[in-house]
């Protein structure tokens, strides 16, 4: 039987950003958004509280989700933390490492550039440390890391650096797997160890995902961050 996430309020970041380089250019990545979406669905079939903060993605909004809509990774920051508090957070955006620090109002032109163009990228927030560290922060929260090489490690190293209970990791760069599939392999890391989750379609991850968070957060306690009361007994 599936388990049930009735009344826990879940937020899923999911889909790419696109850091604006002019009004017709940007930069962006290949994350489709349909890992995050199928998290997002699957939580609300269990009868979570659901709110999907999507990036650009040609994806329809399941049944009884809130979708929020954004394009770069401030505003996704914004809409993220204005969800909180939540129980959980589930990271699946690929969110934009970088972002040009000059966005320019008017297209630029070949003419004015020359042969080559420099662009001067900086840092975006890191919306899942930020999340790892709010007050009150969500009893559970869940980052990606998609790796080429190399996957235990950039998981371990990313669950100690951003404070995080779980790194969800897939491998990138193989058919069937990864960005644009419908298919992915997926390996849970937590600060004890690894769990796999096996391999498949996106939808059926996304159970498999769920049903560990489930786990994690122990039976019988399904008090929400969104109760008043709940608060303050944290
Ligand atoms: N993430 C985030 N905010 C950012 C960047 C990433 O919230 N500015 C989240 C993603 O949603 C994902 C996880 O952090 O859950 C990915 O971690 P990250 O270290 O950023 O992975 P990569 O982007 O692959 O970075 P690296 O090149 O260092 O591997």
């Amino acid at each position: 039987m599936t388990a049930s996430l009735r009344g826990l309020r879940i937020v899923v970041s999911a889909g790419p950003t696109y850091e604006d380089i002019d009004p017709v250019r940007f930069l962006g990545n290949r994350s489709s958004g349909k890992m995050g979406f199928a998290i997002a669905a699957s939580a609300a079939r269990r009868e979570a509280d659901v709110v999907l903060v999507a990036g650009p993605v040609a994806l329809a909004t399941p049944d009884r989700v809130r979708r929020v809509d954004v394009r770069s990774a401030a505003q996704m920051r914004v809409a993220v933390l204005a969800a909180l508090p939540a129980d959980i957070y589930i990271a699946a955006a690929a969110v934009a490492d970088f972002a040009p620090r000059h966005p320019s109002a008017l297209k630029l032109k070949k003419s004015d550039t020359g042969d080559t163009l420099l662009l001067e990228l900086v840092r975006t927030p890191d919306i899942l440390a930020e999340v790892a560290a709010h007050l009150p922060r969500p009893r559970l929260v869940v980052g990606f890391a998609a790796e080429t090489h190399e996957l235990g490690r950039y998981a371990q190293g990313k669950l100690r650096d951003k404070k995080v209970d779980l790194i969800i990791a897939n491998q990138v760069g193989m058919p069937g797997s990864g960005f644009e599939s419908d298919d992915n392999m997926l390996t849970a890391f937590d600060h004890h160890g690894s769990h796999a989750l096996g391999s498949g379609p996106k939808t059926e991850l996304a159970d498999a995902l769920l049903d560990l968070v489930h786990e994690r957060l122990g039976d019988g306690d399904a008090t929400s961050a969104t109760d008043p009361l709940a608060h303050r007994q944290r």
